[in-house]
């Protein structure tokens, strides 16, 4: 009697190990498990946001380069008097639209990658946005001008309105 009691009671531990060793194991995978997705989340949110960010840096290269072909059109137009001065309003128009366009393409946290962004954009956020707002306002003069169909006043305004690529560049854009 006594025996099979120690025996039952035995039996009754190894019971209750088994549930506890089954119970270990189940946190043991839940703590695994909720690592790898934390794992995950960190690997995904890591690269969505480095995906965020060169998708916006080739997007605002892009803006600028298409903002450098207006400018190079309305030059090529000057610089050998080709009979294409009626575009000359749209170039300088596209180049206003493009202008507006600036101080969004430049959000927090964009300047790591594969770009010519200095940190001083967002150090000196006012100076950037004064240089933005010149480009503004002086491609809209440009539009205006072009729409007087006076071409001297216009070339003139090329060269002012050209001023304020290189101002901000200067300042704001790492040297090739
Ligand atoms: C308010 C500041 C600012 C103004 C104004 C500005 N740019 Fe830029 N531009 C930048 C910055 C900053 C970059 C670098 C962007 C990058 O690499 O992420 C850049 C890049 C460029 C590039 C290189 C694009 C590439 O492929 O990497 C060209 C071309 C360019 N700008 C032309 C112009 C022209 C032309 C004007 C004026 C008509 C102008 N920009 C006005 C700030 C400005």
């Amino acid at each position: 009697m006594f025996t099979l009691s120690i025996g039952r009671q035995q039996q009754i531990n190894a019971l209750a190990g088994k549930t506890l060793d089954k119970e270990e194991s189940n946190m043991r995978n839940t703590i695994i498990i909720t690592a790898a997705s934390i794992m995950l989340l960190v690997i995904f949110y890591g690269e969505s946001s480095f995906a965020d960010s060169h998708g916006i840096i080739k997007y605002r290269q892009n803006v600028m380069k298409s903002t450098a072909g207006h400018m190079g059109a309305i030059v090529s137009i000057l610089k050998n008097s080709l009979p294409m001065q009626a575009h000359v309003a749209d170039h300088a128009r596209s180049m206003m639209q493009n202008s507006k366009m600036t101080l969004s393409m430049f959000p927090k946290g964009s300047g790591e990658g594969r770009t010519k962004a200095k940190q001083e954009i967002w150090g000196n956020w006012s100076k950037f946005e004064s240089a933005a707002k010149a480009f503004e306002r002086e491609s809209a003069k440009l539009a205006e001008v072009a729409e007087s169909g006076d071409m001297e006043a216009f070339a003139k305004q090329v060269r002012t309105t050209a001023k304020t690529c290189g101002g901000c560049h200067k300042h704001f854009r790492e040297r090739d």
